[in-house]
């Protein structure tokens, strides 16, 4: 890219993107790290849930959103979607010419960190069948046993009624028993829904167990992206929020879970 481009380009937002609203979980990392960027977070409720979509339609959607939001005039992108990135995110890096940060469960720091030498993945059913998230076990598990656990109609629950339904406590009964049982003491949060009920989560480990999401590390490798492109700094901490769904129901669960309100917009990529 030239310096002339990336002088131009830096004014730019940098584009976020989710099923819904769990990438506000990784939003909240980037813009506590790049307080001088712009971002456009889009929610892609129309289509929540991805987890339980199939690999050819997530690719396909992920790659029209990527190329929507290029048509936007983003200068980066980061994929908030552990979902989207083990099903799409090689398209979107073969179709688009940007610099792309895409979420994937940490098991490698939490690998690093395990006592017990077992730790436990929370993710979408999509993201722990992907070939992605196996060959990251392969490389990474290093002989630890991993305890993968899909957790169907969770980030829908999240999305529905915000993280302190009774739903939420029965279907997280249901998945955090098995990594007690098999003394799971790292626990990788997978979906970027799931730091919305880490709290909930953690009061069903014992004492010591570490929870990982993977917001700031996310932040971080944006800005060495960015610094290496010469495309850091030009904003100014603005947002916009857009959903592909009805902005008034996405405007009920922002409240919800960041207790304020967003003005938040309709746009179809
Ligand atoms: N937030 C998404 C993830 O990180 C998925 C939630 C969904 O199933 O739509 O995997």
């Amino acid at each position: 890219m030239s310096a002339l481009q990336g002088v131009f380009l830096n004014h730019q937002p940098i584009a976020v993107f989710d099923s819904g609203l769990g990438g506000l979980t990784v939003l909240r990392a980037l813009r506590e790290h790049l307080p001088q960027e712009d971002f456009f977070y889009f929610a892609d409720t129309r289509f929540l849930p991805y987890g339980d979509r199939p690999e050819v339609f997530l690719r396909e959607r992920g790659v029209l959103i990527a190329e929507a939001l290029v048509r936007r005039g983003a200068k980066a992108l980061v994929i908030a979607c552990n979902t989207a990135t083990a099903a799409a995110a090689e398209a979107i890096r073969a179709a688009i010419d940007l610099p792309i940060v895409a979420l994937e469960p940490g098991v490698k720091p939490a690998v690093a960190l395990t006592r017990s030498g077992t730790i436990g993945v929370l993710a979408t059913t999509r993201t722990l069948a992907s070939e992605r998230f196996q060959r990251l076990v392969g490389i990474h598990a290093n002989g630890c046993r991993v305890i993968a656990q899909p957790c169907p109609g969770l980030a829908e629950a999240i999305e529905a009624e915000g993280p302190d339904s009774a739903a939420i406590s029965a279907l997280l009964d249901n998945f955090i028993s098995p990594l007690v049982a098999a003394a799971a003491d790292v626990v990788v949060l997978g979906c970027t829904h799931y730091p919305w009920v880490a709290a909930k989560i953690a009061r069903r480990m014992p004492a010591g167990t570490i929870l990982l999401d993977t917001g700031d590390p996310v932040a971080r490798q944006l800005e060495r992206l960015l610094a290496a492109g010469n495309l850091l700094g030009g904003g100014a901490g603005r947002l916009t929020v857009a959903t592909s769904g009805a902005p008034a129901s996405v405007i009920a669960t922002v409240d919800r879970l960041l207790g304020k309100k967003l003005k938040i917009e309709h746009w179809e990529p």
